[in-house]
């Protein structure tokens, strides 16, 4: 199986460009303009689960500074980018047609020099993993568990990617009816040890980081 996923180009887009905002977010001192969809597609604007981890990241005063980094589901790609000032050298993948809106958004707010610690993939959970290493330092994922469907290959995906050394960071907000708490609480036990690291009561939203037994 090859390990080097093919990067996406430009034109590999299906979402809509029409009906857009520039929105502005702040953490530990690094302004974020994020372009996201007015319209409500899933990974085209930002989700309060992954501004929670990056605010986390900001509290915590996380680094990634030498760090190979994968973000799963990086949608406007707002978790990715924070990654990469953070100093990691970051993959962000998705399903392709998101991948425009992440390539766009990493190209206005990273520098050259920054851009050169970046990938953009196609994974689809499930499908694509294999195509990627198991030696990443970091997984990133906010708000990954929503379809009970994808459960089975979301848990694939974290298992090849990850080794006994790997930190998975993944923030979901919690809601009843979309059962994220099977996903939490019976599916990644059994495989992974897991702690709650941060949790805004607020909005409902765990941030869990996670490491493979
Ligand atoms: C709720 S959005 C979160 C986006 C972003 N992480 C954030 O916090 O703003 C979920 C993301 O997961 C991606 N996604 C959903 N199912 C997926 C799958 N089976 N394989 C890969 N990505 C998937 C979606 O395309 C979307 O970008």
């Amino acid at each position: 199986m090859s390990a080097h996923p093919e990067e996406v180009s430009s034109d590999d887009d299906l979402v809509s460009d029409v009906t857009f905002s520039v929105n502005r977010y702040h953490f530990g001192g690094f302004a974020l303009k994020i372009k996201e969809n007015t319209e409500s597609y899933v990974g085209s604007h930002v989700w309060k689960a992954g501004i929670v981890l990056c605010e986390y990241f900001e509290k915590e005063k996380i680094s990634f500074a030498g760090k190979k980094v994968i973000e799963l589901g990086s949608g406007t790609g707002i978790v990715g980018i924070l990654a990469v000032l953070l100093g990691g050298d970051v993959t962000f993948t998705d399903k392709s047609f998101i991948l425009k809106r992440t390539k766009q958004n990493i190209s206005a707010n990273l520098p050259p020099s920054c851009k050169k610690r970046t990938k953009v993939c196609v994974l689809s959970w499930g499908d694509d993993q294999k195509n990627f290493p198991s030696n990443y330092d970091v997984i990133l994922g906010a708000d990954i568990v929503y379809c009970r469907s994808a459960y089975p290959f979301l848990l694939q995906t974290l298992k090849h990617l990850s080794n006994e050394m790997t930190t998975i960071y993944i923030s979901s907000e919690m809601r009843p009816n979309l059962v994220s708490s099977i996903f939490h609480e019976k599916q990644l036990p059994p495989q992974f040890n897991y702690e709650t690291v941060h949790r805004k009561e607020s909005e409902n939203i765990v941030v869990y980081k996670l490491t493979k037994k």
